[in-house]
């Protein structure tokens, strides 16, 4: 029904930009490491990096829930969702190192979701091998930018790293199994625009 859509998804928004997801109850992976990164200056450096993260795991809220809700296939919302409760773990964990570090969400969460809710649906809407493909396209790009994380937080972060290693690898996984459901490549125009739109995510929830 269709009040009940509207429900789950403005649900999801509101859990999504309070910090009030659910998720699995997989442990935080930083739990066992120690905490040593001392600077001040370098733990603001690296509360930034993992703001960026956080603002990325919005927008990979965002991007599941609309996908699901574009579709009607019932075995493709079932894995989206379940790909969505991985993400809220990693939004979770992310929540976590940021208050770790003193640091705080992007002030523009509202825009990530809404843009990727909307991007999701639209590809949703044009069929199962899009939806699938957008997965795909979302995850590599997430894989090569929590790569480039891995290597440029500072250098003691290693409580950090362990967060982002463990998102990096459930990112892979996420790609993998669309893959393997028959993902369509997207066209080029999208994926350069995704790009573009990324660019902005990365250096916008940087600062603001
Ligand atoms: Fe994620
Ligand atoms: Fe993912």
């Amino acid at each position: 029904m269709l009040s009940d859509l509207l429900i789950a998804n403005l649900d999801n928004a509101l859990r999504t930009l309070t910090g009030l997801q659910a998720g699995s109850d997989r442990p935080y992976p930083g739990e066992e490491v120690p905490d040593t990164l001392l600077r001040p200056w370098e733990r603001q450096q690296a509360g930034r990096m993992m703001r960026v993260n956080h603002a990325g795991e919005v927008m990979a809220q965002a991007l599941y829930t609309g996908q699901a809700a574009g579709t009607a296939d019932p075995e493709l919302k079932t894995q989206l969702e379940h790909a969505r409760t991985e993400e809220e773990d990693h939004l979770r964990w992310c929540q976590t190192r940021l208050r770790e570090l003193n640091s705080r969400p992007s002030l523009l969460a509202p825009l990530w979701y809404g843009a990727g809710w909307g991007m999701g649906f639209l590809a949703a809407r044009q069929g199962r091998g899009t939806n699938l493909g957008l997965v795909v396209a979302v995850e590599n790009q997430v894989e090569e930018h929590l790569n480039s994380h891995l290597e440029s937080l500072p250098m003691d972060d290693e409580r950090s790293r362990a967060v982002v290693a463990q998102m990096r690898d459930d990112e892979v996984g996420h790609a993998a199994t669309a893959e393997s459901l028959g993902a369509e490549k997207l066209p080029m125009p999208v994926r350069m625009a995704m790009g573009v739109f990324s660019k902005v995510l990365t250096r916008g929830a940087l600062w603001i």
